[in-house]
């Protein structure tokens, strides 16, 4: 590792990057070749690439796989797929196909609502401010108006503003909520700007404007959107009766499988431990698709989580019923998706994507991405309740493990057959092709 303070980095090319920060390695003529291999061969694509971030010195490649025959609401995806992690793909493309025979998901809840928030500390009477404040939300949408015109050419714009008291948390706290409509983009920028424009109408009302004496009484702390989205939740289902469930599991009844997947499901409801694991198997198709599209999974991330711990004792986002011989899966989870703007125009697969799902709404690709996070949800749950899941991992472990060992064909044949009955390790894999 290098002991010196790079100055102006950012300002240096691609290549003088590589070369600064390999600089000190044993062998940085490696790692050079390794970045430059990893770029897009048609250079306008590559610039793009570069262009999305910044300090970029190479492309870090992911799997794009696709889990075909996602039925919602009677139509079906293919639904394209970036993630690193085996089985995750199978398992989506499994379950999707498994519940298309029996009706697909059903899209039962919609909502697109998003949120932002400007938050100020004031430091004189309350009911000065809030008293004011009718008046004040006139000015500040006025304000803003320019800025939200086009979006509601579109159809969306700020939805609603209102002032909200948090003195009762923290002295002399209050919050401007705003709730936005972006109908097919994400809309982060576009909130963040009206947010921000807010704020500074604010303060000028308070130092310029009509009530400028209360100039000391206004200190804007913040203007964030937030990712915790509960007006922005889609909830999606898939339901058959308990009799399409016999044959579906060697040695168990339709009955008996549902109520194993039941009992694996309700444990999520209740125990802390099963219902983070529970809820990564759901954002294991969520976050693949979202990815694939150009989507923030970060945000959708953190709004899941915190959407699934809104009771105040974090639970699974999914349920599973068996009633009066229906067997039931769903799954309420916030998700704010774009289809139009950011990434989704720049990167070329994630254009690419949205082309192969038939260019859907936001409200579209919310249920689709949710319908692929509750059939890699069902699959998890079904396999730990019956055959475990390293039976399905172990599979693409040892074709990992063979590929890290870079055997040629006729190797990976036998050992693909060995080890169908046994247990894949990568020192059992080395020590049977070292046999050979
Ligand atoms: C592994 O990536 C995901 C699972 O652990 C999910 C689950 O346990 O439900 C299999």
């Amino acid at each position: 590792m290098a002991e010196e303070i790079i100055n102006g980095f950012s300002s240096l090319s691609r290549e003088e990057k590589a070369k600064l920060v390999t600089l000190s390695l044993a062998r940085p003529e490696k790692l050079m070749k390794l970045f430059d291999f990893s770029l897009y061969q048609a250079e306008d694509m590559q610039k793009q690439f570069l262009d999305l971030s910044e300090n970029t010195i190479a492309s870090y490649h992911l799997p794009y796989s696709v889990a075909p025959n996602v039925m919602v609401d009677g139509k079906v995806y293919h639904v394209p797929m970036v993630t690193e992690e085996s089985s995750v793909v199978a398992a989506a493309a499994y379950s999707a196909k498994f519940w298309a025979q029996r009706g697909g998901f059903i899209v039962e809840n919609i909502s697109t609502v998003k949120l932002g928030h400007v938050y100020f500390l004031w430091n004189e009477n309350p009911m000065d401010l809030t008293s004011n404040w009718p008046f004040l939300r006139f000015v500040l949408l006025e304000k803003v108006k320019p800025l939200t015109k086009s979006m509601e050419e579109r159809g969306g714009g700020i939805v609603s503003l209102e002032l909200e008291n948090l003195t009762y948390s923290v002295p002399n706290l209050f919050r401007i909520n705003a709730e936005f409509d972006t109908v097919d983009s994400m809309g982060a920028n576009f909130i963040n700007t009206c947010l921000e424009e807010i704020a500074v109408e604010l303060k000028r009302y308070y130092s310029a404007g009509e009530d400028k004496g209360k100039k000391e009484a206004l200190h804007v702390v913040m203007s964030i959107l937030s990712n915790y989205v509960d007006g922005c939740t889609v909830t999606v289902s898939a339901q058959c009766r308990i009799a399409e469930l016999n044959g579906v599991e060697k040695g168990l009844t339709g009955a008996e499988l549902a109520q194993k997947i039941k009992a694996g499901f309700d444990i999520a409801r209740v125990d802390v431990y099963r219902a983070t694991t529970h809820n990564k198997g759901i954002m294991n198709g969520v976050d693949a698709v979202l990815l694939a599209t150009g989507n923030d999974f970060r945000a959708a991330e953190a709004g899941a989580h915190a959407f699934a711990a809104r009771t105040g004792r974090y639970a699974s986002l999914s349920t599973c019923t068996v009633e009066e011989n229906v067997f039931k899966i769903s799954l309420t989870m916030p998700l704010a998706v774009g289809t139009v703007g950011g990434i989704t125009n720049l990167h070329p697969l994630a254009k690419a994507s949205l082309e192969l799902l038939g260019r859907p709404s936001a409200s579209q690709l919310m249920a689709i991405v949710a319908s692929v996070g509750l059939a890699s949800n069902f699959a998890a749950v079904k396999n730990l309740v019956t055959t475990g899941i390293q039976r399905g991992h172990m599979k693409m472990h040892l074709s990992n493990i063979l590929a890290s060992l870079g055997v040629d064909n006729a190797a990976r044949e036998r050992a693909m057959a060995y080890f169908k009955e046994r247990t894949v390790s990568y020192s059992a894999v080395k020590e049977f092709l070292d046999q050979k």
